[in-house]
């Protein structure tokens, strides 16, 4: 074998191993994070390829101007994964300029409460409250989660709290498309690291944005549906439970089959 041709043979080899290690995670990119933006199948394409330019080469064939091959096409690089613990996750997000609203936002609320929480709240969007202290629902509507919470029997610090997005939007509108596309990736991959047995999404826009559905609440809710193995209650969005009380006992009914899935206590004496 020629000098040459074990040169060729062995940046092949390594090109090769390249695009192992990058299938694997693009695999895993996709599996966790779904952010990856070729897929492993492309690249799959791409190495295999290459590898069958080991067999031999055809007689001289004929020179001829060809379009790019299949196997020379632009290869993006795979996504970094956003990290596995709470703490990589967060550093990966650092001082988050991904989306429009760092610019008028005071602090991220990145989610609170135990790393590794059996139950996932999802809400919307930081108000203005949660904008300023950086902690999920401590507004209005957070005492009355905060209620709700405890009237499963469980304190805030037993449960992960979060929202589709983590920047507070200018005079609370309705989270963007451009903006959840840029957040939600974090999200997942909070969902990814806690491993909550039970996710209960609060109000239409977590619930759609989970679910990947345009069905309103009030169909969704007092049922599970799944993400990708976890059971997820929808239920009503603590800021819609204060203006239209009445159907706090609807919200309830939903925690109490969330409980009965953890298999939790029933708390003896029924709270709102
Ligand atoms: N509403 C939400 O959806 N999330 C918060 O953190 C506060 C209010």
């Amino acid at each position: 074998m020629s000098k040459t041709e074990t040169g060729s043979k062995s940046g092949k080899d390594a090109v090769l191993g390249f695009l192992d290690d990058a299938i694997n995670s693009l695999r895993h990119a996709q599996k966790h994070h779904r952010m990856a933006r070729i897929s492993a199948g492309a690249l799959e394409n791409a190495r295999k390829g290459l590898d069958d330019q080991s067999a031999p080469a055809p007689a001289e064939p004929p020179m001829k101007e060809t379009a790019i091959a299949p196997s020379q096409e632009i290869i993006t690089p795979p996504a970094v994964p956003l990290g596995s613990t709470l703490e990589e996750i967060r550093e990966t997000l650092g001082d988050c300029t991904r989306c429009k609203l760092h610019s008028t936002r005071n602090k991220i609320v990145f989610g609170a409460g135990n790393p590794h929480a059996e139950l996932m709240f999802i809400g919307e969007a930081p108000g203005a409250d949660e904008d300023a202290q950086g902690i999920p629902f401590v507004g209005r509507a957070g005492k009355l989660l905060t209620k709700m919470i405890e009237a499963m029997g469980v304190t805030r610090d037993d449960v992960f709290i979060a929202n589709i997005i983590k920047c507070r939007p200018p005079g609370n509108r309705d989270p963007e498309k451009d903006e959840v596309t840029a957040c939600k990736p974090f999200l997942l991959a909070q969902i990814e690291a806690i491993k909550p047995k039970v996710i209960c999404t609060l109000g239409n826009p977590s619930t759609k944005s989970i679910l990947n559905t345009t069905t309103g609440i009030f169909k969704m809710r007092g049922r599970f549906h799944d993400f990708d193995g976890t059971p997820v209650m929808p239920t009503f969005h603590p800021a819609f439970l204060l203006r239209s009380p009445n159907y706090k006992k609807e919200a309830w009914e939903d925690l109490q089959a969330v409980m009965a899935k953890l298999n939790w206590p029933l708390p003896e004496t029924r709270k709102k």
